[in-house]
């Protein structure tokens, strides 16, 4: 009995170990779960976001703005009606006898649940909580009174808020409350929905998204169309960019929700990278340095971060007792990040992003997969330097750090880690002191119209 049970357990693992095995799981675009792009079994050092070091100066963190997307999700209603219309049409032309999957496949996800935050995504949340609380644990003590919660009014992000709040606060608090009523805010974290200009210019112009057009017949994405239709024995039918992208993300969604990877199966990582740009051509241009005004219509957001971290810093100056906001959450979409990041100026290839240069971009910064998972953050954390020398502080003792799904990463403007804080505000003073949202985007004020 236990000889045959070991050899069929050998059996079973020679058979799907391999796939699941190799196959990278940081390639999915907007729809990676974050654990597949953060190491969620590392360390965290209580307080160690708390103080650091610039130029010999002993700093202590003084404010966080932190911006996160909703965590992971459920497929939209639309995405779920083509899966269920292309596995009919697989079902019917796929001859190789490697996809019997395909035979009893059901789709697993109810269009009453579309683009409803899944288990996944609240723990991704929660975890984040947890973490904020724990690297910048001095930063709140032991109270959140000083902490605001901004979330977009869609329930995906409110309770992505919600789960975050129970983590921050079991850690801060040393009990967990899930008794948050997040502010909503859609003016600063649903600004491309009231955008009349970016409409015109970005989502109803054909030309803007023409790359992404191209690359759907570039030769890259025919020859995965090709192979995979090789593979699945398929002699009369075709398939197209939007079936790939399908496949792609129902490889993505399955694994995340029921932990199958059916789909995935169908592909090969370099084909996934194939399909990764492709997506990744479509949040570029769409969503961040495909034209000037989305950064632009970004500004309300920049200029809410930055006000509180002016106001931070003028309390210091003016010796007030810190009893203002210590740190802002703020809980939106790629729609929102993303334009946050063409604000900043975060993530700008030097060559843009094309149908034709698939190759040469191999490396490019901005990749979705790792810029914009489910639950991707950018987290401003300002410090105050010579804390104990100069309890009179000027704002040159203020400097700033960056951090992108709990990484530091360079800024810009002086291109290192830690920044003075009056040169990267100095920077970005066009999003925060001229930020004329109706100008922008073209609304028009109400009393105009009467
Ligand atoms: C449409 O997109 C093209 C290409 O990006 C751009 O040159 C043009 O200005 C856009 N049209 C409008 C109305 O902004
Ligand atoms: C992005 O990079 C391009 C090319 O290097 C540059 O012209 C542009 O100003 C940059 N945009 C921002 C917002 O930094």
């Amino acid at each position: 009995m236990a000889a045959s049970m070991n050899i069929f357990f050998v059996f079973f693992l020679f058979n799907f170990m391999p796939f699941s095995e190799c196959s990278r799981k940081d390639i999915f675009s907007t729809k990676t779960a974050y654990s597949w792009i953060y190491d969620i079994d590392q360390n965290v050092d209580k307080n160690e976001l708390m103080t650091t070091k610039y130029n010999e100066k002993h700093c202590v963190a003084v404010n966080a703005q932190v911006m996160l997307r909703h965590g992971s999700r459920y497929p939209g209603y639309k995405d779920i009606r083509k899966m269920n219309n292309l596995h009919k049409k697989l079902k019917l032309v796929v001859r190789s006898p490697d996809y019997d999957f395909l035979r009893s496949w059901e789709n697993d996800f109810p269009e009453s649940e579309e683009k409803q935050l899944v288990d996944e995504g609240e723990e991704e949340h929660y975890a984040l909580g947890q973490r904020f609380g724990k690297r910048l644990f001095d930063l709140f003590q032991e109270s959140l009174d000083s902490v605001e919660f901004i979330s977009s009014s869609k329930e995906r992000c409110i309770d992505s808020a919600m789960a975050f709040y129970e983590g921050i606060t079991e850690t801060v608090l040393h009990e967990a409350y899930d008794d948050l009523d997040p502010k909503i805010d859609d003016n600063i974290l649903r600004f491309h929905e009231i955008c009349n200009n970016y409409h015109d210019a970005v989502e109803n112009n054909r030309t803007q998204m023409i790359h992404h057009k191209k690359f759907k017949i570039q030769k890259e994405m025919k020859a995965v169309a090709e192979s995979l239709r090789r593979r699945l024995g398929i002699e009369h039918a075709e398939i197209d960019a939007g079936e790939l992208k399908l496949i792609y993300f129902w490889c993505t969604f399955e694994t995340i929700i029921l932990e199958q990877d059916h789909w995935c199966n169908l592909l090969t990582d370099e084909e996934k990278e194939v399909i990764e740009y492709h997506n990744d051509l479509k949040q570029y241009w769409k969503k961040a340095y495909g034209h000037q005004i989305i950064g632009n219509m970004a500004c309300p957001l920049v200029k809410a971060m930055f006000t509180v971290l002016d106001k931070t810093i003028e309390d210091r100056i003016q010796n007030r007792t810190p009893r203002g906001n210590r740190a802002k959450f703020y809980f939106g979409h790629t729609e929102t990040l993303a334009p946050l990041y063409a604000a900043l100026g975060l993530f700008n290839d030097s060559t843009p992003l094309t149908d034709t240069n698939f190759n040469d971009m191999k490396s490019r910064v901005f990749k979705s997969s790792k810029i914009l998972p489910f639950s991707a953050n950018l987290a401003l954390v300002l410090y105050k330097c010579n804390y104990e020398e100069e309890p009179v502080p000027n704002v040159e003792d203020f400097v700033v750090q960056f951090f992108v799904n709990e990484q530091s990463i360079k800024i810009p403007v002086c291109d290192d880690y830690l920044c003075s804080y009056k040169m990267v505000r100095d920077t970005y003073a066009k999003h925060i002191d001229q930020c004329n949202f109706e100008e922008t985007c073209g609304i028009k004020k109400k009393h105009d119209e009467l």
